[in-house]
């Protein structure tokens, strides 16, 4: 008999500890984990690298021609954990820097990209089981998900987790920067039009602000236990 394969949508606000959520649950289900941020994070650094920003201002057209060049795919590392690479090259660091941080949401808005990439994340996910992290899993990609998570906490907390983050990895790291970024994609993601950041219906939430990673892992992971009894 063939097992119908779960999936597992996991939402929230920037840097609120969805990834780490979601790989983590993959790795004790033992389901494939999908980081959909990082594939919107690829578009965004390959539109930096083709010059269609002039400041602020998108280059649209000249954008949707280069959109069809492009290509995500995602290997795994010696840890299992996925890396990321946009026509065949790793760009797993480069995709979490400041400056594709700061375009991602004007790239996230525009419905062509959204369109493609809702596509590969449903081909990506076709006949496995998987737990998927963004901001429209549970109502767009996979409104049908048998479990769904919204992970929230306080703009402070996260920008700290971000800022540490990224201070582990650039000497560039600039707390208020940080912040307000955050503050400002936040604002971008509730607001957009098409696939606005929003809690689903039926989806669980989980306000982190106060607990660590294994407390949180615990609490998620009992939801998940309940649910799949049930089912
Ligand atoms: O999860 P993240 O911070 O790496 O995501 C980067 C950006 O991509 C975020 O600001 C909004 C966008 N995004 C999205 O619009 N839809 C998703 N499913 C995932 C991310």
């Amino acid at each position: 008999m063939k097992i119908k394969p779960v999936q597992i949508a996991v939402d929230g606000f920037s840097s609120c500890g969805k990834s780490t959520l979601a790989r983590e649950l993959a790795k004790e289900l033992g389901y494939i984990y999908i980081d959909s941020g990082a594939m919107y994070r690829a578009v965004t650094l390959y539109a930096l690298k083709n010059r269609v920003f002039d400041n602020d201002k998108l280059d649209k057209p000249l954008f949707l021609t280069i959109l069809k060049e492009i290509k995500i795919h995602f290997e795994l590392d010696k840890n299992n954990n996925p890396i990321t690479f946009l026509n065949n090259q790793n760009v797993e660091n480069e995709i979490r820097q400041i400056e594709v941080s700061s375009k991602v949401s004007i790239i996230s808005a525009i419905p062509e990209v959204r369109e493609r990439m809702v596509k590969l994340q449903r081909e990506m996910s076709k006949d496995k089981s998987v737990v998927m992290d963004g901001r429209d899993i549970g109502t767009i990609v996979f409104p049908d998900a048998m479990i769904k998570f919204f992970i929230t906490a306080d703009l402070d907390v996260r920008a700290k987790r971000r800022f540490d983050e990224l201070a582990e990895k650039t000497s560039k790291a600039n707390f208020d920067e940080v912040k307000s970024n955050l503050a400002e994609r936040d604002l971008l993601d509730q607001t957009r039009l098409i696939s606005p950041l929003k809690r689903a219906e039926n989806a669980i939430l989980i306000d982190n602000s106060n607990l660590d990673r294994k407390e949180q892992l615990d609490i998620a992971m009992k939801h998940v236990k309940n649910i799949l009894n049930e089912g």
